[in-house]
Protein backbone atom coordinates (compact mmCIF):
# COMPACT_ATOMS: atom_id res chain seq x y z
CA UNK A 1 0.00 0.00 0.00
CA UNK A 2 1.51 3.45 -0.91
CA UNK A 3 1.21 6.00 1.37
CA UNK A 4 -0.84 9.14 0.15
CA UNK A 5 1.05 12.04 1.93
CA UNK A 6 -1.33 14.55 1.04
CA UNK A 7 -3.79 12.27 3.26
CA UNK A 8 -0.98 12.04 6.15
CA UNK A 9 -0.61 16.04 6.00
CA UNK A 10 -4.12 16.81 6.60
CA UNK A 11 -3.99 14.76 9.19
CA UNK A 12 -1.06 15.74 10.60
CA UNK A 13 -2.30 19.31 10.30
CA UNK A 14 -5.24 18.68 12.03
CA UNK A 15 -2.92 17.28 15.26
CA UNK A 16 -1.48 20.12 14.79
CA UNK A 17 -4.54 22.66 14.95
CA UNK A 18 -5.12 20.78 18.22
CA UNK A 19 -2.20 21.09 19.50
CA UNK A 20 -2.37 24.89 19.01
CA UNK A 21 -5.29 24.71 21.00
CA UNK A 22 -4.00 22.61 23.52
CA UNK A 23 -0.77 25.29 23.80
CA UNK A 24 -3.75 28.48 24.32
CA UNK A 25 -5.34 26.68 27.00
CA UNK A 26 -2.25 26.14 28.69
CA UNK A 27 -1.08 29.70 28.41
CA UNK A 28 -3.99 31.46 30.15
CA UNK A 29 -2.75 29.76 33.25
CA UNK A 30 0.58 30.40 35.04
CA UNK A 31 0.70 27.05 36.22
CA UNK A 32 0.10 25.56 32.98
CA UNK A 33 2.13 27.81 30.51
CA UNK A 34 5.07 25.73 30.30
CA UNK A 35 3.05 23.01 28.87
CA UNK A 36 0.94 25.58 26.77
CA UNK A 37 4.68 26.04 25.33
CA UNK A 38 5.67 22.81 24.63
CA UNK A 39 2.47 21.76 23.01
CA UNK A 40 2.89 25.40 20.76
CA UNK A 41 6.58 23.87 20.00
CA UNK A 42 5.24 20.46 19.32
CA UNK A 43 2.26 21.58 17.15
CA UNK A 44 4.91 23.42 14.94
CA UNK A 45 7.12 20.73 14.42
CA UNK A 46 4.72 18.63 13.34
CA UNK A 47 3.27 21.30 10.73
CA UNK A 48 6.72 22.04 9.41
CA UNK A 49 7.51 18.69 8.42
CA UNK A 50 4.13 17.90 7.01
CA UNK A 51 4.33 21.12 4.80
CA UNK A 52 7.93 20.19 4.06
CA UNK A 53 6.84 16.47 3.16
CA UNK A 54 3.70 17.94 1.16
CA UNK A 55 5.82 20.25 -0.81
CA UNK A 56 8.35 17.41 -1.54
CA UNK A 57 5.57 14.97 -3.14
CA UNK A 58 3.56 17.81 -4.95
CA UNK A 59 6.88 18.40 -6.61
CA UNK A 60 7.77 14.61 -7.70
CA UNK A 61 3.58 14.17 -8.68
CA UNK A 62 4.43 17.47 -10.79
CA UNK A 63 7.72 17.06 -12.08
CA UNK A 64 9.36 20.32 -10.85
CA UNK A 65 12.34 18.78 -9.62
CA UNK A 66 14.03 20.15 -6.54
CA UNK A 67 13.40 24.29 -6.85
CA UNK A 68 10.47 24.24 -4.56
CA UNK A 69 12.30 22.58 -1.89
CA UNK A 70 15.54 24.36 -2.35
CA UNK A 71 13.21 27.61 -2.23
CA UNK A 72 11.78 26.41 1.03
CA UNK A 73 14.74 25.45 2.62
CA UNK A 74 16.31 28.81 1.87
CA UNK A 75 13.22 30.39 2.89
CA UNK A 76 13.07 28.76 6.10
CA UNK A 77 17.16 29.39 6.81
CA UNK A 78 17.44 33.31 6.61
CA UNK A 79 13.89 33.43 8.34
CA UNK A 80 14.89 31.19 10.98
CA UNK A 81 18.43 32.92 11.49
CA UNK A 82 16.68 36.50 11.59
CA UNK A 83 14.27 35.15 14.01
CA UNK A 84 16.72 33.69 16.14
CA UNK A 85 19.19 36.39 16.44
CA UNK A 86 16.05 38.77 16.60
CA UNK A 87 14.85 36.56 19.98
CA UNK A 88 18.18 36.60 21.81
CA UNK A 89 18.94 40.03 21.48
CA UNK A 90 15.55 42.09 21.77
CA UNK A 91 15.54 43.85 25.15
CA UNK A 92 12.05 42.84 27.46
CA UNK A 93 10.92 46.48 26.61
CA UNK A 94 11.19 46.18 22.85
CA UNK A 95 9.35 43.07 22.46
CA UNK A 96 5.79 45.06 21.52
CA UNK A 97 8.02 47.10 18.47
CA UNK A 98 9.07 43.67 17.68
CA UNK A 99 5.47 41.77 17.66
CA UNK A 100 4.54 44.99 15.68
CA UNK A 101 6.86 44.17 13.09
CA UNK A 102 6.13 40.40 12.96
CA UNK A 103 2.35 41.08 12.68
CA UNK A 104 3.52 43.08 9.51
CA UNK A 105 5.38 40.48 7.80
CA UNK A 106 1.75 38.49 8.49
CA UNK A 107 0.09 40.97 6.55
CA UNK A 108 2.59 40.78 3.93
CA UNK A 109 2.61 37.69 3.18
CA UNK A 110 -1.25 37.85 3.31
CA UNK A 111 -1.06 40.41 0.25
CA UNK A 112 1.62 38.46 -1.71
CA UNK A 113 -0.68 34.78 -1.29
CA UNK A 114 -3.70 37.10 -2.30
CA UNK A 115 -1.90 38.56 -5.83
CA UNK A 116 -0.64 34.92 -6.26
CA UNK A 117 -3.80 33.51 -6.12
CA UNK A 118 -4.98 35.99 -8.58
CA UNK A 119 -2.06 36.44 -11.16
CA UNK A 120 -2.02 31.95 -11.04
CA UNK A 121 -5.09 30.86 -10.93
CA UNK A 122 -7.16 32.31 -14.03
CA UNK A 123 -10.35 32.80 -13.68
CA UNK A 124 -12.81 30.11 -15.70
CA UNK A 125 -16.16 31.80 -16.87
CA UNK A 126 -17.66 28.00 -16.18
CA UNK A 127 -16.44 27.46 -12.82
CA UNK A 128 -19.00 27.88 -9.92
CA UNK A 129 -16.64 28.66 -7.46
CA UNK A 130 -14.64 31.34 -9.63
CA UNK A 131 -16.64 34.16 -7.18
CA UNK A 132 -15.56 32.67 -4.05
CA UNK A 133 -12.04 32.71 -4.76
CA UNK A 134 -12.09 36.60 -6.41
CA UNK A 135 -13.75 37.43 -3.06
CA UNK A 136 -11.59 35.49 -1.11
CA UNK A 137 -8.31 37.03 -3.42
CA UNK A 138 -9.74 40.54 -2.45
CA UNK A 139 -10.91 40.35 0.93
CA UNK A 140 -7.26 38.69 1.73
CA UNK A 141 -5.27 41.60 0.09
CA UNK A 142 -7.66 44.17 2.04
CA UNK A 143 -6.94 42.30 5.62
CA UNK A 144 -3.36 41.86 4.80
CA UNK A 145 -2.44 45.13 3.51
CA UNK A 146 -4.59 46.83 6.21
CA UNK A 147 -2.48 44.89 8.93
CA UNK A 148 0.95 45.48 7.17
CA UNK A 149 1.06 49.02 7.17
CA UNK A 150 -0.91 49.48 10.57
CA UNK A 151 2.06 47.07 11.93
CA UNK A 152 4.68 49.27 10.78
CA UNK A 153 2.89 52.50 12.05
CA UNK A 154 3.10 50.73 15.58
CA UNK A 155 6.20 50.02 15.17
CA UNK A 156 7.29 53.33 14.82
CA UNK A 157 5.44 54.73 17.14
CA UNK A 158 6.34 52.14 19.95
CA UNK A 159 10.16 52.25 18.94
CA UNK A 160 9.64 56.47 19.48
CA UNK A 161 11.06 56.89 15.68
CA UNK A 162 7.70 58.72 15.04
CA UNK A 163 5.59 61.11 17.58
CA UNK A 164 3.35 58.73 19.23
CA UNK A 165 0.28 61.43 19.54
CA UNK A 166 -2.71 60.88 17.27
CA UNK A 167 -2.90 62.31 13.68
CA UNK A 168 -6.00 64.22 13.94
CA UNK A 169 -6.57 65.15 10.10
CA UNK A 170 -9.85 67.08 9.40
CA UNK A 171 -13.01 64.39 8.80
CA UNK A 172 -10.94 61.51 9.55
CA UNK A 173 -14.02 59.42 10.66
CA UNK A 174 -15.06 60.38 7.24
CA UNK A 175 -12.28 59.18 5.75
CA UNK A 176 -11.79 55.84 7.15
CA UNK A 177 -15.89 55.68 6.07
CA UNK A 178 -15.26 56.90 2.95
CA UNK A 179 -11.77 53.97 2.69
CA UNK A 180 -14.24 51.02 3.84
CA UNK A 181 -16.69 52.06 0.80
CA UNK A 182 -14.40 52.48 -1.47
CA UNK A 183 -13.27 48.97 -0.83
CA UNK A 184 -16.92 47.30 -1.09
CA UNK A 185 -17.43 49.12 -4.13
CA UNK A 186 -14.05 47.85 -5.50
CA UNK A 187 -14.78 44.14 -5.00
CA UNK A 188 -17.99 44.03 -5.84
CA UNK A 189 -16.22 44.97 -9.10
CA UNK A 190 -13.37 42.85 -9.33
CA UNK A 191 -15.74 39.85 -8.16
CA UNK A 192 -18.16 41.00 -11.41
CA UNK A 193 -14.73 41.93 -13.18
CA UNK A 194 -11.53 40.47 -11.93
CA UNK A 195 -9.01 42.86 -13.49
CA UNK A 196 -5.26 43.90 -12.33
CA UNK A 197 -6.13 47.41 -11.86
CA UNK A 198 -8.91 47.02 -9.28
CA UNK A 199 -6.78 44.70 -7.39
CA UNK A 200 -4.11 47.03 -7.65
CA UNK A 201 -6.82 49.63 -6.19
CA UNK A 202 -7.71 47.70 -3.28
CA UNK A 203 -4.38 47.22 -2.27
CA UNK A 204 -3.72 51.07 -2.41
CA UNK A 205 -6.55 51.99 -0.54
CA UNK A 206 -6.41 49.20 2.31
CA UNK A 207 -2.22 50.35 2.70
CA UNK A 208 -3.20 54.13 3.21
CA UNK A 209 -6.27 52.99 5.41
CA UNK A 210 -4.06 50.64 7.55
CA UNK A 211 -1.41 53.45 8.11
CA UNK A 212 -4.29 55.96 8.83
CA UNK A 213 -5.95 53.71 11.06
CA UNK A 214 -2.62 53.46 13.95
CA UNK A 215 -1.87 56.92 13.19
CA UNK A 216 -4.75 58.11 14.60
CA UNK A 217 -4.40 56.30 17.76
CA UNK A 218 -2.69 57.99 20.72
CA UNK A 219 0.27 56.71 22.42
CA UNK A 220 -1.72 55.75 26.03
CA UNK A 221 -4.19 52.95 23.51
CA UNK A 222 -1.12 51.77 21.60
CA UNK A 223 -1.43 48.12 23.85
CA UNK A 224 -4.83 47.69 22.23
CA UNK A 225 -3.74 48.90 18.85
CA UNK A 226 -1.07 45.79 19.31
CA UNK A 227 -3.04 43.65 20.12
CA UNK A 228 -6.00 44.66 17.69
CA UNK A 229 -3.27 44.14 14.68
CA UNK A 230 -2.27 40.70 16.47
CA UNK A 231 -6.20 40.07 15.67
CA UNK A 232 -5.74 41.87 11.93
CA UNK A 233 -2.95 39.36 11.34
CA UNK A 234 -4.42 36.43 12.19
CA UNK A 235 -7.54 37.35 10.14
CA UNK A 236 -5.36 37.86 7.04
CA UNK A 237 -3.68 34.48 8.04
CA UNK A 238 -6.91 32.78 7.76
CA UNK A 239 -7.95 34.49 4.58
CA UNK A 240 -4.62 32.95 2.99
CA UNK A 241 -5.46 29.93 4.32
CA UNK A 242 -8.94 29.71 2.06
CA UNK A 243 -7.31 30.81 -0.59
CA UNK A 244 -4.57 28.10 -0.37
CA UNK A 245 -6.94 25.28 0.61
CA UNK A 246 -4.61 25.01 4.41
CA UNK A 247 -6.69 24.12 6.96
CA UNK A 248 -4.32 24.66 9.34
CA UNK A 249 -3.95 27.78 8.56
CA UNK A 250 -7.58 28.75 8.33
CA UNK A 251 -7.68 27.44 12.14
CA UNK A 252 -4.69 28.66 13.15
CA UNK A 253 -5.36 32.03 11.53
CA UNK A 254 -9.14 31.81 13.43
CA UNK A 255 -7.27 31.31 16.63
CA UNK A 256 -4.67 34.04 16.84
CA UNK A 257 -7.85 36.35 14.93
CA UNK A 258 -10.53 35.71 17.65
CA UNK A 259 -8.31 35.43 20.81
CA UNK A 260 -6.78 38.67 19.70
CA UNK A 261 -9.91 40.50 19.22
CA UNK A 262 -10.78 39.00 23.18
CA UNK A 263 -7.87 40.39 23.87
CA UNK A 264 -8.30 43.85 22.60
CA UNK A 265 -11.79 43.66 24.06
CA UNK A 266 -10.36 43.06 27.71
CA UNK A 267 -7.83 45.72 27.89
CA UNK A 268 -10.39 48.13 26.71
CA UNK A 269 -12.54 47.66 29.66
CA UNK A 270 -9.37 47.67 31.83
CA UNK A 271 -8.62 51.44 30.19
CA UNK A 272 -12.40 52.28 30.16
CA UNK A 273 -11.95 52.65 25.71
CA UNK A 274 -14.48 52.27 23.68
CA UNK A 275 -13.85 49.18 21.76
CA UNK A 276 -15.40 50.19 18.42
CA UNK A 277 -13.70 53.47 18.95
CA UNK A 278 -9.96 52.12 18.92
CA UNK A 279 -10.56 49.61 16.14
CA UNK A 280 -11.92 52.34 14.44
CA UNK A 281 -8.69 54.48 14.74
CA UNK A 282 -9.90 56.78 17.47
CA UNK A 283 -13.62 57.18 15.98
CA UNK A 284 -15.08 60.03 18.33
CA UNK A 285 -12.03 61.33 19.76
CA UNK A 286 -11.32 64.72 19.71
CA UNK A 287 -7.93 66.59 19.91
CA UNK A 288 -6.91 67.61 23.35
CA UNK A 289 -6.03 71.29 23.85
CA UNK A 290 -2.83 71.99 22.99
CA UNK A 291 -1.27 74.45 25.37
CA UNK A 292 0.76 73.52 28.37
CA UNK A 293 -0.63 73.89 31.76
CA UNK A 294 1.81 75.52 34.35
CA UNK A 295 1.25 72.86 36.89
CA UNK A 296 3.30 75.47 39.45
CA UNK A 297 6.68 73.91 41.08
CA UNK A 298 7.70 70.28 42.25
CA UNK A 299 10.02 69.57 45.01
CA UNK A 300 12.66 67.08 45.04
CA UNK A 301 14.24 64.15 47.57
CA UNK A 302 17.56 62.83 48.02
CA UNK A 303 17.82 58.71 48.32
CA UNK A 304 19.32 59.33 52.00
CA UNK A 305 15.75 61.41 52.98
CA UNK A 306 13.55 58.48 51.07
CA UNK A 307 15.48 55.63 52.96
CA UNK A 308 14.34 57.93 56.30
CA UNK A 309 10.76 58.25 54.81
CA UNK A 310 10.21 54.53 54.67
CA UNK A 311 11.75 53.68 58.04
CA UNK A 312 8.87 56.22 59.06
CA UNK A 313 6.39 54.65 57.67
CA UNK A 314 4.40 51.59 58.81
CA UNK A 315 2.66 50.95 54.92
CA UNK A 316 4.12 51.45 51.92
CA UNK A 317 3.03 50.68 48.33
CA UNK A 318 5.21 50.41 45.36
CA UNK A 319 3.53 51.41 42.33
CA UNK A 320 6.52 50.15 39.03
CA UNK A 321 6.17 51.39 35.38
CA UNK A 322 7.91 50.96 32.43
CA UNK A 323 11.32 52.96 33.78
CA UNK A 324 11.38 50.33 36.62
CA UNK A 325 11.90 47.55 33.33
CA UNK A 326 14.30 50.02 31.50
CA UNK A 327 16.49 50.73 34.67
CA UNK A 328 16.05 46.62 35.37
CA UNK A 329 15.21 47.72 39.49
CA UNK A 330 13.49 44.84 40.10
CA UNK A 331 16.34 43.07 41.91
CA UNK A 332 17.28 46.13 44.20
CA UNK A 333 13.22 46.94 44.55
CA UNK A 334 13.26 42.94 45.81
CA UNK A 335 15.61 43.32 48.34
CA UNK A 336 14.19 47.07 49.20
CA UNK A 337 10.91 45.36 50.34
CA UNK A 338 12.71 42.25 52.14
CA UNK A 339 14.72 44.93 54.36
CA UNK A 340 11.35 46.75 54.53
CA UNK A 341 9.12 44.05 55.83
CA UNK A 342 11.92 42.61 58.09
CA UNK A 343 11.55 45.92 59.95
CA UNK A 344 7.11 44.98 60.51
CA UNK A 345 6.85 47.28 57.62
CA UNK A 346 3.36 46.12 54.96
CA UNK A 347 4.47 46.26 51.90
CA UNK A 348 2.38 45.97 49.10
CA UNK A 349 2.44 46.35 45.14
CA UNK A 350 -0.28 48.08 42.93
CA UNK A 351 0.34 46.96 39.27
CA UNK A 352 -1.87 49.08 36.68
CA UNK A 353 -3.41 46.72 33.25
CA UNK A 354 -0.63 48.21 30.84
CA UNK A 355 2.17 49.48 32.65
CA UNK A 356 5.51 48.64 30.74
CA UNK A 357 4.91 48.02 27.44
CA UNK A 358 3.47 44.38 27.73
CA UNK A 359 0.55 42.61 29.58
CA UNK A 360 1.60 41.36 32.62
CA UNK A 361 4.91 43.18 31.94
CA UNK A 362 5.57 43.89 35.58
CA UNK A 363 4.29 41.09 36.69
CA UNK A 364 6.62 39.15 35.35
CA UNK A 365 9.86 41.08 36.32
CA UNK A 366 8.86 41.10 39.70
CA UNK A 367 8.11 37.48 39.76
CA UNK A 368 11.59 36.96 37.74
CA UNK A 369 12.80 39.13 41.31
CA UNK A 370 11.06 36.37 43.60
CA UNK A 371 8.76 39.06 45.56
CA UNK A 372 6.56 37.39 46.92
CA UNK A 373 3.45 36.90 44.55
CA UNK A 374 0.81 37.80 47.90
CA UNK A 375 1.45 41.16 48.06
CA UNK A 376 0.92 41.94 44.19
CA UNK A 377 -2.29 43.31 43.64
CA UNK A 378 -3.82 44.48 40.73
CA UNK A 379 -4.85 48.20 40.47
CA UNK A 380 -8.67 47.62 41.20
CA UNK A 381 -7.59 45.46 44.13
CA UNK A 382 -5.43 48.15 45.57
CA UNK A 383 -6.67 51.33 44.57
CA UNK A 384 -9.68 52.08 47.53
CA UNK A 385 -6.63 51.33 49.92
CA UNK A 386 -4.14 53.96 48.65
CA UNK A 387 -5.89 56.96 51.07
CA UNK A 388 -4.57 54.82 54.24
CA UNK A 389 -1.02 54.06 52.68
CA UNK A 390 1.93 56.03 54.23
CA UNK A 391 4.44 55.91 51.26
CA UNK A 392 3.68 55.09 47.92
CA UNK A 393 7.27 54.80 45.42
CA UNK A 394 6.45 55.64 42.14
CA UNK A 395 8.92 53.63 40.46
CA UNK A 396 9.24 54.39 36.57
CA UNK A 397 5.52 54.92 36.07
CA UNK A 398 4.26 58.01 34.80
CA UNK A 399 0.76 57.54 32.41
CA UNK A 400 -0.80 54.82 34.96
CA UNK A 401 -0.37 57.14 37.99
CA UNK A 402 -1.44 60.45 36.25
CA UNK A 403 -4.30 62.13 37.76
CA UNK A 404 -5.20 64.15 34.54
CA UNK A 405 -7.19 60.85 32.85
CA UNK A 406 -9.58 61.63 35.80
CA UNK A 407 -9.84 65.61 36.09
CA UNK A 408 -8.97 67.00 32.84
CA UNK A 409 -11.73 66.01 30.04
CA UNK A 410 -9.54 67.08 27.38
CA UNK A 411 -6.36 64.95 27.78
CA UNK A 412 -5.75 62.21 25.72
CA UNK A 413 -5.57 59.71 28.58
CA UNK A 414 -8.78 61.67 29.51
CA UNK A 415 -10.94 58.26 31.00
CA UNK A 416 -8.30 55.77 31.34
CA UNK A 417 -8.58 54.74 35.06
CA UNK A 418 -5.14 54.88 37.22
CA UNK A 419 -3.39 54.06 40.32
CA UNK A 420 -4.49 57.20 42.35
CA UNK A 421 -1.01 57.14 44.20
CA UNK A 422 -2.11 61.15 44.99
CA UNK A 423 -4.15 60.30 47.92
CA UNK A 424 -1.68 58.20 50.28
CA UNK A 425 0.41 60.56 52.87
CA UNK A 426 3.72 60.84 51.09
CA UNK A 427 4.69 60.06 47.15
CA UNK A 428 8.50 59.34 45.83
CA UNK A 429 8.71 59.31 42.23
CA UNK A 430 11.61 57.81 40.98
CA UNK A 431 12.27 59.04 37.20
CA UNK A 432 15.38 60.86 35.47
CA UNK A 433 13.80 63.97 34.38
CA UNK A 434 10.53 65.87 34.25
CA UNK A 435 9.76 64.32 30.71
CA UNK A 436 6.33 63.26 30.27
CA UNK A 437 5.52 59.49 30.12
CA UNK A 438 4.89 57.03 26.88
CA UNK A 439 1.43 59.21 25.96
CA UNK A 440 3.59 62.32 25.85
CA UNK A 441 1.23 64.21 28.53
CA UNK A 442 2.60 66.16 31.66
CA UNK A 443 1.77 64.21 34.92
CA UNK A 444 0.51 66.93 37.78
CA UNK A 445 1.24 64.22 40.29
CA UNK A 446 4.57 65.81 40.14
CA UNK A 447 3.83 69.17 41.45
CA UNK A 448 1.06 68.33 44.00
CA UNK A 449 2.21 69.17 47.95
CA UNK A 450 2.70 65.56 49.31
CA UNK A 451 4.87 64.47 46.36
CA UNK A 452 8.62 64.54 46.30
CA UNK A 453 10.91 63.71 43.07
CA UNK A 454 13.86 61.09 43.33
CA UNK A 455 15.61 62.08 40.12
CA UNK A 456 18.05 59.48 39.01
CA UNK A 457 18.48 55.76 37.50
CA UNK A 458 15.69 54.02 39.54
CA UNK A 459 17.91 51.20 40.18
CA UNK A 460 20.93 53.23 41.32
CA UNK A 461 18.35 55.08 43.63
CA UNK A 462 16.88 51.55 45.08
CA UNK A 463 20.38 50.64 45.68
CA UNK A 464 21.16 53.82 47.67
CA UNK A 465 18.15 53.69 49.85
CA UNK A 466 18.94 49.78 50.41
CA UNK A 467 22.51 51.01 51.65
CA UNK A 468 21.08 54.01 53.86
CA UNK A 469 18.96 51.38 55.33
CA UNK A 470 21.54 48.47 55.96
CA UNK A 471 23.80 51.10 57.33
CA UNK A 472 21.32 52.16 59.33
CA UNK A 473 21.03 48.62 61.23
CA UNK A 474 24.65 48.45 61.28
CA UNK A 475 24.98 51.43 63.67
CA UNK A 476 22.02 50.37 65.82
CA UNK A 477 19.78 53.05 64.68
CA UNK A 478 16.35 51.93 65.07
CA UNK A 479 15.82 53.84 61.76
CA UNK A 480 11.88 54.40 62.86
CA UNK A 481 13.19 56.98 65.26
CA UNK A 482 15.71 59.26 62.76
CA UNK A 483 12.88 59.02 60.16
CA UNK A 484 9.51 60.29 61.89
CA UNK A 485 9.32 63.61 60.59
CA UNK A 486 12.04 64.18 58.02
CA UNK A 487 11.32 64.48 54.36
CA UNK A 488 7.93 64.42 54.77
CA UNK A 489 5.77 65.77 52.23
CA UNK A 490 3.31 67.38 54.16
P1 LIG B 1 5.41 55.50 31.10
O1 LIG B 1 4.24 56.41 31.04
O2 LIG B 1 5.90 54.90 29.85
O3 LIG B 1 6.59 56.30 31.82
C1 LIG B 1 7.77 55.66 32.21
C2 LIG B 1 8.63 56.64 32.96
O4 LIG B 1 9.81 55.94 33.34
C3 LIG B 1 9.06 57.80 32.10
O5 LIG B 1 8.37 58.97 32.49
C4 LIG B 1 10.58 57.91 32.33
O6 LIG B 1 10.90 59.21 32.80
C5 LIG B 1 10.85 56.88 33.43
N1 LIG B 1 12.11 56.17 33.21
C6 LIG B 1 12.60 55.67 32.06
N2 LIG B 1 13.79 55.10 32.26
C7 LIG B 1 14.06 55.23 33.59
C8 LIG B 1 15.14 54.85 34.41
N3 LIG B 1 16.22 54.20 33.94
N4 LIG B 1 15.09 55.15 35.73
C9 LIG B 1 14.02 55.82 36.23
N5 LIG B 1 12.97 56.20 35.51
C10 LIG B 1 12.99 55.90 34.19
O7 LIG B 1 5.18 54.29 32.11
P2 LIG B 1 3.90 53.54 32.68
O8 LIG B 1 3.31 54.33 33.80
O9 LIG B 1 4.35 52.15 32.93
O10 LIG B 1 2.83 53.55 31.52
C11 LIG B 1 2.91 52.69 30.41
C12 LIG B 1 2.54 53.44 29.15
O11 LIG B 1 2.90 52.65 28.02
C13 LIG B 1 1.04 53.70 29.05
O12 LIG B 1 0.81 54.92 28.37
C14 LIG B 1 0.57 52.52 28.20
O13 LIG B 1 -0.64 52.79 27.52
C15 LIG B 1 1.74 52.41 27.23
N6 LIG B 1 1.88 51.06 26.63
C16 LIG B 1 1.63 49.97 27.40
C17 LIG B 1 1.70 48.72 26.83
C18 LIG B 1 1.33 47.56 27.70
S1 LIG B 1 0.49 46.37 27.09
N7 LIG B 1 1.67 47.55 28.96
C19 LIG B 1 2.09 48.55 25.48
C20 LIG B 1 2.40 49.70 24.73
C21 LIG B 1 2.28 50.97 25.33
P3 LIG B 1 12.36 59.82 32.56
O14 LIG B 1 12.63 59.74 31.11
O15 LIG B 1 12.27 61.22 33.09
O16 LIG B 1 13.30 58.97 33.37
Amino acid sequence: MTMDVSSAAFAAYLVASLLFILSLAGLSRHETARTGVTYGVAGMVIALVATVALVIDVSADQGTGALPLVLLVVAVIIGASVGLWRARVVEMTEMPELIALLHSFVGLAAVLVGWNGYLEHPRFALDSLANIHDAEVVIGVFIGAVTFTGSIVANLKLSARIKSAPLVLPGKNIINLGALALFVVLTIGFVATPGISLLGAVTLVALALGWHLVASIGGGDMPVVVSMLNSYSGWAAAASGFMLDNNLLIVTGALVGSSGAYLSFIMCQAMNRSFLSVIAGGFGIKAGPSEAIDYGEHREITARDTADLLAGASSVVITPGYGMAVAQAQYPVAELTARLRARGIAVRFGIHPVAGRLPGHMNVLLAEAKVPYDIVFEMDEINDDLGGVDVVLVIGANDTVNPAALDEPGSPIAGMPVLEVWKARDVVVFKRSMAPGYAGVQNPLFFKDNTQMLFGDAKTRVEEIVRALTADETVGLSGVGRGRGQGQGR
